[in-house]
């Protein structure tokens, strides 16, 4: 497929589903027009790229996450390793057509593999990364792509029925804003094994080798007045070209001298489902 026949696909699918825009200056109704400009009635307007995401920040920002660390992410994600998670999100959100919006989504396989999963999903990804937004309009035409402030979101409230949060930051206020009545959000959080096999390795002794995220599970339990918690822990055998792909697609990788010098058969997903309701 062309690149300006991605475009037009791309925009075919935001004037569907035009009435979820909000302007991220003047929060007024957007609408997109034919030519792939989504404007407000003051005019704000934000242009669909060739790539087929369109750009809302109205503000640069600079990403610590670049283009390396979104194609590590990719490749991880493809092997597979993060499947059962996946499904477990999926079991969430059992309706037909649900609306889903993905904070914080990196380069979207995530978001892509979870709404293969569900019947009529129309999925729409954030990030604040252009490059991660770039890799996802890349891979998916399925799925909407926006460039954009999850605490500042282009959206109008009640919009969605499932918000996921997937090792993120998260605006508990700005997904509240979000849901649509009886909506969940879903937060994943790593918990004390997550990669423990890469942490023994790379930072044995020193505290980065465990961590907890107890205060995050608390604010979460805090903002939302039905929280449930499911923990996910399972281990997943590793192909070896997938180790150095493991160090880059993190932050904690860049802090480890001898990338080379570590090897890794197998390794440790565990992670805290959270599920918060109004
Ligand atoms: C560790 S990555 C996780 C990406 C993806 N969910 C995954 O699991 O592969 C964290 C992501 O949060 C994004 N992010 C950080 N602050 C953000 C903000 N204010 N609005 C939107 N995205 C943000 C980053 O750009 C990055 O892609
Ligand atoms: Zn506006």
């Amino acid at each position: 497929m062309g690149l300006l026949s991605k475009r037009a696909l791309s925009i075919k699918q935001f004037q569907l589903n035009s009435k979820i825009f909000a302007c991220p200056i003047c929060k007024q109704q957007m609408n997109m027009s034919d030519e792939g400009k989504m404007s407000c009635p003051s005019n704000h307007t934000f242009d669909v790229a060739k790539q087929g995401y369109l750009y809302m920040l109205n503000r640069p920002v600079q990403s610590m996450y670049g283009k390396e660390l979104f194609e590590s992410r990719h490749k991880v994600i493809h092997a597979g390793i993060y499947d059962k998670v996946q499904k477990a999100i999926a079991g969430e959100i059992i309706q037909q057509n649900s609306v889903i919006l993905d904070t914080g989504c990196g380069e979207g396989s995530h978001l892509h593999r979870i709404c293969e999963q569900l019947d009529g999903a129309v999925g729409i990804g954030i990030d604040i990364s252009k490059e991660g937004i770039m890799a996802a309009a890349k891979f998916y035409n399925e799925q909407l792509w926006c460039v954009g402030d999850l605490a500042n979101s282009p959206y109008n409230e009640q919009s969605f029925d499932a918000i996921l949060n997937i090792l993120s930051p998260a605006n508990y206020e700005e997904f509240k804003r979000l849901l649509k009545p009886g909506g969940k959000v879903i937060k994943i959080v790593p918990q004390e094994n997550y990669l423990m096999e890469l942490r023994k390795q790379a930072f044995a002794d020193s505290e980065k080798e465990s961590y907890t995220n107890a205060q995050t599970v608390e604010r979460f339990k805090t903002a939302f007045a039905h929280v449930e918690v499911k923990r996910i822990t399972y281990t997943v055998p590793l192909e070896v070209d997938l180790v150095q792909n493991l160090l880059e697609m993190t932050p904690m990788g860049w802090h480890i001298e001898e990338k080379e010098s570590i090897q890794l058969r197998e390794i440790t997903i565990d992670l805290d489902l959270l599920i918060g309701m109004e």
